[in-house]
């Protein structure tokens, strides 16, 4: 059974992830999203929240499980039986950092063996980071994160749009 971990913080999820996420779960028979309990980072959504909202957008793929993660990511991997890890690269400035958490990973657990996948060009400009910014003043989201998630981001800025979107 080949199994794969998606680590990451996914606060919010976007389409960028959601894009790595259908490609990689058609690669491998399970896919798991391994959502960091990053306690040391200050997350606009709770552990919760993300699980919730990632859980309900992959609904419909099969073999994709949303689990969250606490401590190394290779100690999750052992728990869970995966070796192998996908990481979506936007540009060369990702490299240098996905490069040596990759190889820090693999002499951590050696059958641990990272997958990049190369983001969709039209994704390629996209972070969870700048949707935030862009939310926080009232900017308009709707080209980064699927509508269900809009207001509930707006909500965490007490931003009121005038459009309202579906829920
Ligand atoms: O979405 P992010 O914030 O870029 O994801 C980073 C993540 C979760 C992949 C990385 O921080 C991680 O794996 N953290 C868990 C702790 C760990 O294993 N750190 C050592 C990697 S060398």
């Amino acid at each position: 059974m080949k199994r794969a971990v998606y680590p990451g913080s996914f606060d919010p999820i976007t389409f960028g992830h959601l894009d790595i996420i259908e490609r990689s779960a058609k690669m491998v028979d399970e896919l798991v999203i391994a959502v960091l309990r990053n306690s040391a980072k200050n997350s606009l959504f709770s552990l919760e929240e993300r699980v919730n909202m990632i859980t309900e957008l992959t609904k419909d793929l099969p073999n994709v499980k949303v689990e969250s993660f606490d401590g190394l990511l290779v100690d999750y991997m052992s728990q869970i039986d995966a070796n192998i890890i996908v990481r979506g690269l936007r540009a060369v400035t990702d490299f240098e950092y996905e490069l040596q958490i990759a190889q820090m990973n693999h002499v951590l657990k050696d059958n641990a063996e990272t997958i990049f996948l190369i983001t969709n060009l039209k994704y390629s400009y996209l972070s969870s980071s700048l949707v935030k910014e862009i939310a926080s003043y009232g900017g308009d989201i709707s080209k980064f994160v699927p509508a269900q998630l809009m207001n509930r981001i707006y909500e965490k800025y007490n931003v009121n749009r005038e459009n309202t979107y579906e829920q």
